[in-house]
């Protein structure tokens, strides 16, 4: 048997360090430089901007708001629980519906439906919504923020994938069919 001398062995640790930490370096930059590539490369993850039904339009009886719930199409294997999001259906006659965010349009906490004031409440900072998703009152400047919809062969459809932002149009089917100011 060979016994290995103290500089010999310095240069076989010194090489399997080496070894260890290009591969560690390179099983890192993976996902790195592909969150970093991803808008040259990556394109849209598939969903995105997708049509996703919320159900028969049966389940949402007229002049009543509720709450419904999808599967986020934009997800992750291990989202579990958190890709299911909840958002308000309004339908407002039986023909035309809104279909509004859970968060609120101040800071994001999710407001809830109060129907015997006919209002959207937030709890962290009072702010207030009417039933058509525009602003009642408190810090937020403008109305909830929409989903755009449609109805298809009796089944709600909304467009999903797109994360709300200040800027984006509120609801286009409010009650009065007026197009609103963007901070209405
Ligand atoms: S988050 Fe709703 S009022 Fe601030």
């Amino acid at each position: 048997m060979t016994l290995l001398g103290p500089s010999t062995r310095r240069e076989m640790l010194m090489k399997l360090g080496i070894a260890f930490n290009t591969i560690v370096g390179a099983i890192l930059a993976v996902p790195i430089v592909k969150y970093i590539m991803s808008p040259v490369i990556g394109g849209e993850k598939s969903g995105y901007d997708s049509w996703l039904s919320l159900g028969d339009v049966t389940q949402f009886p007229a002049g009543e708001t509720r709450l419904a719930v999808y599967r986020n199409p934009v997800v992750n294997p291990w989202d579990g629980d958190t890709a299911d999001l909840p958002c308000w259906v309004r339908n407002v006659d039986g023909q035309n519906f809104q279909v509004f965010h859970i968060n609120c349009a101040h800071l994001g906490c999710p407001v809830r439906w109060f129907p015997q004031s006919k209002l959207f409440m937030c709890p962290c900072h009072g702010g207030a919504y009417y039933e058509d998703g525009s602003r009642a009152s408190g810090p937020p400047e403008r109305g909830l923020f929409a989903y755009d919809h449609k109805i298809e062969t009796g089944q709600l459809f909304i467009k999903t994938g797109q994360i709300p932002a200040p800027g984006i149009a509120s609801s286009d089917a409010s009650s009065d069919g007026e197009e609103k100011p963007p901070c209405a």
